[in-house]
């Protein structure tokens, strides 16, 4: 195997999303063979890479199931890296905030993440890979402070960056490397139109995301591990 992407399997969750569909396209360009969970019976129409023969889509896998992400995984060969961008947002001042709605926060970000790295880590320890992991948290993930007004999303993000550098120790002896990226504010078509009069320009480009996770993923990382890195851009 050549220290590049080419040829190697990666799992990416919410990969038909936003940030998802950016960070399949890079990896394609580099030559990986993308395994995508896609929660739904069809991938949505603004996925670009449905036909793409490097793009294995998978449907009607709920990640925040247990037995749907351990079968979904199972059918991965050879799984070199996993990246999980499955994920949600919500606001509401505190005193609003449904026990149901916290627990669906907690679901969304933290047990989909926990769930896809665990089925990660079975796989590579059974096939003795040194692989990567990359997860994805959030500036108030890192920065509690920031999360005023979301605290059930800042509590699921930072259950994620503690889980990313818990594992990182973990998995050390087995040279399996787990990083996240915490992105400020992502410049999607949903958050253009939930902030009509922002400046864009403040925002953090999907592809310069896509980068970052591109590299942590890649052989050509061999050090990184337990970081959580800051995506914020000119904000
Ligand atoms: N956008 C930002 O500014 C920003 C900032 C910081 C962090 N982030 C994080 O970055 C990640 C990607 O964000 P994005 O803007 O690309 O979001 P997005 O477009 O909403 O994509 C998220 C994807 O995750 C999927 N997903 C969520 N829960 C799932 C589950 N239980 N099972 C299967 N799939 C599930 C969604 O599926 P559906 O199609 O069913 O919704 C969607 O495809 C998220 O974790 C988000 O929290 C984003």
């Amino acid at each position: 195997m050549t220290e590049t992407l080419e040829g190697r399997h990666i799992v990416v969750t919410g990969g038909t999303g936003a940030l998802g569909g950016a960070v399949v396209g890079r990896l394609l360009e580099q030559g990986a063979i993308c395994h995508v969970p896609n929660a739904h019976a069809a991938a949505p129409q603004h996925f670009p890479f449905t036909a793409h023969d490097n793009v294995k889509l998978a449907h009607n896998v709920d990640l925040s199931d247990s037995a749907k992400v351990e079968a979904f995984y199972s059918q991965v060969p050879a799984l070199w890296g996993s990246i999980h961008l499955a994920g949600g947002f919500a606001m509401a001042p505190v005193e609003k905030i449904e026990s149901a709605s916290f627990a669906e926060m907690m679901d969304t970000n933290a047990r989909t993440t926990f769930l896809c790295s665990r089925a990660a880590i079975r796989s590579m320890l059974a096939s003795g890979s040194a692989g990567r992991i990359v997860n994805v948290t959030a500036r108030a993930g890192l920065d509690p402070r920031r999360g005023a007004g979301m605290v059930a999303y800042t509590a699921s993000k930072a259950a994620v960056a503690a889980m990313t550098v818990a594992m990182a120790e973990e998995l050390k002896a087995n040279g399996i490397l787990v990083n996240a990226v915490a992105p400020s504010t992502l410049d999607t078509p949903a958050n253009r139109a939930d902030m009509p009069d922002a400046d864009f320009t403040k925002w953090v480009s999907l592809e310069a995301a896509a980068e970052s996770i591109a590299y942590l993923v890649s052989p050509t990382n061999r050090a990184m591990s337990g970081t959580l890195v800051p995506l914020y851009g000119r904000a």
